[in-house]
């Protein structure tokens, strides 16, 4: 049995984070630049249905059965062979890596779910289904995040630009025009788990003006969907800093992810917004290829710890 690796990438939320939880349509793009990867390998010689993991970012190096029962890690083994009725297996050791940032609104758990998934069912000789695996890995977000949209899951594990809208179907945004972003981690982890959480408080205290707000966030996606056919950069950037005005209303922003947001605009960034969770993790610059550059070194000075420079949509223009 040779050793299998597999992949997936990180993602970005261009529009509609948290108004997604609650029925509005989103759209999410994957970032190729970084990914998490998971790689199986035999362990001859050992009993069969023993499994090593060895995770360095979490200093995690354990038999499977040292780990908690709803670990995220084993959960998405443990479902992985359920889905493919197997009861007996040769020994393996999980090997995990990820140039994910942790924690940043950028999905790695959901990265390292669909990866894992993906290299245990090859490596057991029967690769899952795109929609499989993306069934899965949603099991898998809900210890992450509790009450997730499905949107990480989603984007991850199909790999392509997504205008997304809860329980239905999906569908692949195909891009005729390129966008280049800058995206800027604060270095502040933040867990989505309890944004959402107290956003869902503040929705419960006060229905009226949240309802509002995440249609006002709807209502950008939808547009924000039409100017992606467009090439109209300009606008696209408006309708991320409108975005941005209705995240700071939800009381998901931070000093430090408007600050970058400034940065960024003055600049020369068409739009500014976070992405993700919020309250921490990164901000997302829509800017030019001859200015991404200017973009991200005045987000570095403005205090971001990293910057990651991606293009979407690049091969059809
Ligand atoms: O995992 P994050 O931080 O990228 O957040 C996902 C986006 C949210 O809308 C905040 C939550 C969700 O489940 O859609």
């Amino acid at each position: 049995m040779p050793a299998i690796t597999s992949s997936a990438p990180g993602k970005i939320i261009l529009f509609g984070e948290h108004a997604v939880v609650y029925g509005q349509p989103a759209i999410a793009a994957p970032v190729m630049e970084v990914r998490a990867r998971a790689i199986v390998t035999p362990l001859i010689g050992q009993p069969s249905n023993s499994i090593q993991i060895q995770d360095p970012a979490f200093d995690l190096e354990n038999s499977i059965k040292d780990l908690p029962l709803e670990h995220a890690i084993s959960r998405s083994i443990e479902l992985t062979l359920k889905e493919l009725g197997v009861t007996s297996h040769p020994a393996f050791k999980l090997q995990l890596s990820s140039t994910i940032p942790l924690a940043a609104g950028m999905g790695s758990g959901a990265a390292i779910s669909a990866a894992i998934i993906r290299a245990v069912s090859t490596f057991l000789g029967a690769s899952l289904e795109d929609e499989i695996v993306n069934q899965i890995t949603y099991e898998i977000e809900k210890i992450h995040h509790g009450t997730p949209s499905g949107i990480d899951n989603t984007v991850i594990t199909y790999q392509l630009p997504i205008f997304y809208i809860k329980g239905q179907t999906i569908e692949m945004i195909e891009l005729q025009h390129s966008y280049d972003f800058v995206l800027a981690d604060t270095g502040l982890k933040s867990s989505t788990a309890i944004t959402v959480g107290d956003v869902r408080k503040a929705w419960e205290e006060n229905p009226d003006k949240y309802n509002a707000l995440f249609e006002a966030c709807g209502d950008i996606a939808l547009e924000a969907r039409l100017t992606l056919n467009t090439a109209d950069r300009q606008k696209l950037g408006r309708l991320m800093n409108e975005n941005q005005k209705l995240l700071q209303e939800m009381d998901v922003s931070s000093p430090e992810l408007d600050l970058l947001c400034e940065a960024a605009l003055d600049a020369g960034a068409f739009g500014a917004k976070l992405s993700g969770g919020g309250r921490g993790g990164i901000m997302i610059a829509l800017v030019t290829k001859e200015n991404s550059q200017e973009v991200s070194d005045a987000l570095m000075a403005a205090g971001a710890v990293n910057t990651i420079t991606t293009c979407l949509g690049a091969q059809n223009e």
